[in-house]
């Protein structure tokens, strides 16, 4: 059996375990009456999850003021590592008023469940403008990401956490596999190189033609659909992962292909948050990252291939994950198959690719996306999810 190359290292050296041990379980559960409590919501929620498992390492908790404002500024932690998206815990002055620096803080799930401890070891403020500026590169309240930002309160909690337990995923048990889980699997099947493919939206074909271009090359595919929170016009997770299983069944080989649930929240910051997307599939213990176009993108924020260029700015060695970039696929009329403008002689006109947007229309007319857009089984699964 052979074994993962070192470069494959989780971030920062360490695979982060903060789900609590049996003991802190009991000890944290004898002091949830009395302890100062903070309300967690539905991202903040998977920011923890995210934590615990160590998808996130090498952080062991949301981050201190140093951490924050040198990735707002540098897309680095304090320490020099890179780091691109702020993980942060901002509450509102009330709820920050209740707390000091010091502190355990039970953390609950929006309806109330205790979940976590944060060991609260700053509480600061932040400028939301900068960050809006820095790390979406617009300050437009209509981008979804910097919307959160201004919405949320002006105080960031900061510490480590602890998980109080792992729960299964309530919608897909099945496709929850940890960091350390799917290292396990990846060393068990003796691959050396397996390629991360990250997405929100159901599966076209222009995906299944990158995801099999990049698996030409490497031993195997991890697909990691991202189920925590998006916007409310985005395909819900769970008809999404059921266009994956009905691709799976009859598009892919079934021993060189892992489906997994990423639970964390999409930001939609474009070229910083493909960088964090790699960052958390190198935890997962992935060599390789697709960036297609406009990677983590939304609206018209972000140029086709920023979030590629924004690789060149680091070192390979200081990434320690190997991006693998694609241009935009689509339809050839010419050639009959999936290509890019690499590979294709075709004419702008003689390209069929439907944005998500007119896909979506044609959905609610009761059409379905031709065959060169979408598998004919996805299509059907997207029409019945459109009309249930
Ligand atoms: S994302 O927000 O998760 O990036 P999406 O699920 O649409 O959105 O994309 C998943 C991955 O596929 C991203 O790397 C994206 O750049 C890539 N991608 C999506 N559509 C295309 C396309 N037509 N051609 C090339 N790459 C694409």
């Amino acid at each position: 059996m052979s074994h993962l190359p070192d470069w494959i290292a989780p971030h920062g050296g360490e695979l982060i375990d903060r789900i609590a041990t049996p003991e802190q379980k009991q000890e944290f559960l004898s002091k949830a009456d009395f302890l100062p409590r903070v309300q967690l919501d539905e991202r903040a929620v998977s920011d923890l999850e995210m934590i615990a498992i160590g998808a996130f390492s090498p952080l062991t908790g949301f981050m201190e003021q140093a951490d924050y404002e040198s990735v707002v500024a540098n897309m680095r932690l304090a320490n020099n590592l890179v780091w691109s998206v702020p993980i942060t815990l901002p509450v509102t002055e009330e709820v920050a008023s209740t707390l000091k620096e010091g502190d355990l803080v039970r953390l609950d799930n929006p309806t109330g469940q205790f979940i976590g401890v944060l060991q609260l070891t700053q509480k600061y403020q932040y400028d939301k403008n900068r960050e809006a500026i820095n790390v979406y590169r617009t300050d437009d309240s209509k981008h979804p990401g910097v919307k959160v930002v201004y919405n949320q309160g002006p105080i960031n909690l900061a510490g480590p956490i602890w998980l109080l337990q792992r729960d299964p995923h309530p919608l897909f048990p099945k496709y929850q596999i940890d960091p350390a889980e799917s290292r396990r699997l990846f060393k068990e099947h003796g691959w050396r190189t397996v390629v991360g493919f990250q997405t929100r939206n159901p599966i076209h074909r222009a995906h299944e033609y990158i995801q099999k271009c990049a698996l030409e090359t490497v031993d195997a595919l991890f697909l990691h659909p991202l189920v925590g929170a998006t916007k409310d016009d985005d395909i819900p997770a769970d008809v999404r992962m059921r266009c994956y299983e009905v691709l799976l069944e009859r598009y892919f080989p079934k021993d060189r292909v892992i489906l997994a649930i990423n639970p964390a929240a999409m930001r939609y910051a474009g070229p910083r948050e493909a960088i964090f997307h790699a960052m958390v599939r190198k935890n997962y213990g992935c060599t390789h990252f697709i960036v297609g176009r406009d990677h983590a993108g939304v609206g018209d924020y972000y140029g086709t291939y920023d979030a590629q260029h924004i690789f060149d700015e680091f070192e390979p060695s200081e990434l320690g994950i190997v991006p693998m970039k694609f241009e935009h696929a689509f339809y050839c009329t010419v050639t009959q198959g999936m290509a890019t403008t690499k590979t294709s002689p075709s004419t702008p006109e003689q390209r069929i690719h439907l944005s998500g947007t007119k896909v979506r229309e044609m959905l609610r007319r009761g059409e379905l996306p031709p065959p060169q857009f979408s598998r004919p089984e996805v299509a059907a699964e997207l029409a019945r999810a459109m009309h249930q």
